[in-house]
């Protein structure tokens, strides 16, 4: 079997893996990148949100075939040792409650932002209403992803 070749949070690396497993348990079982979360398993959820290419992609119905020859990143490699804006404008607005799923929703924050700078509130809704919040922080995530749309200010 040849392997599958996959650039994860920067680093190039050949998987000699079968194409069919899940990239979420790739990524938390063979690469210990612990940070995206198993919610449901069947795309409903987002907690396993990555970027793909740049793109927000549900981890636990991609395989890790899908994506050969491509670029995840996960929350570990958003802003290796830092901060991005958006994880900035989370810390300011105590977004998180009981963190599960919030990854998934820096992950699909951040990628609304590069494609969408100054979204509108109509824009954060069609792009997080996907990312399910059980404890509710909607209203805290959306004055999060504006700050970071203002660079930091509220
Ligand atoms: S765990 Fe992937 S969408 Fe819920
Ligand atoms: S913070 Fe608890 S599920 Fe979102």
């Amino acid at each position: 079997m040849a392997g599958i070749p996959l650039t994860v949070n920067g680093k190039a690396q050949t998987l000699d893996l079968s194409p069919d497993i899940p990239l979420l348990w790739v990524l938390r079982d063979h690469l210990g990148l612990t940070g995206t979360k198993f919610g449901c398993g069947v795309s409903q959820c987002g907690a396993c949100t990555v970027h793909v290419d740049g793109e927000p992609m549900r981890s636990c119905t991609t395989t890790v075939g899908d994506v050969a020859g491509k670029r995840v990143t996960t929350i570990e490699g958003l802003a290796p040792g830092k901060l991005n804006a958006v994880q900035s404008a989370w810390i300011a607005e105590q977004v998180p409650q009981c963190g599960y799923c919030q990854s998934g929703q820096i992950m699909a924050a951040t990628a609304l932002l590069a494609r969408t700078p100054s979204p509108t509130d109509a824009d954060i809704d069609q792009a997080m209403s996907g990312i399910l919040c059980r404890c509710g922080t909607y209203p805290r995530i959306r004055r999060a992803i504006h700050r970071a749309a203002k660079g930091g200010a509220r």
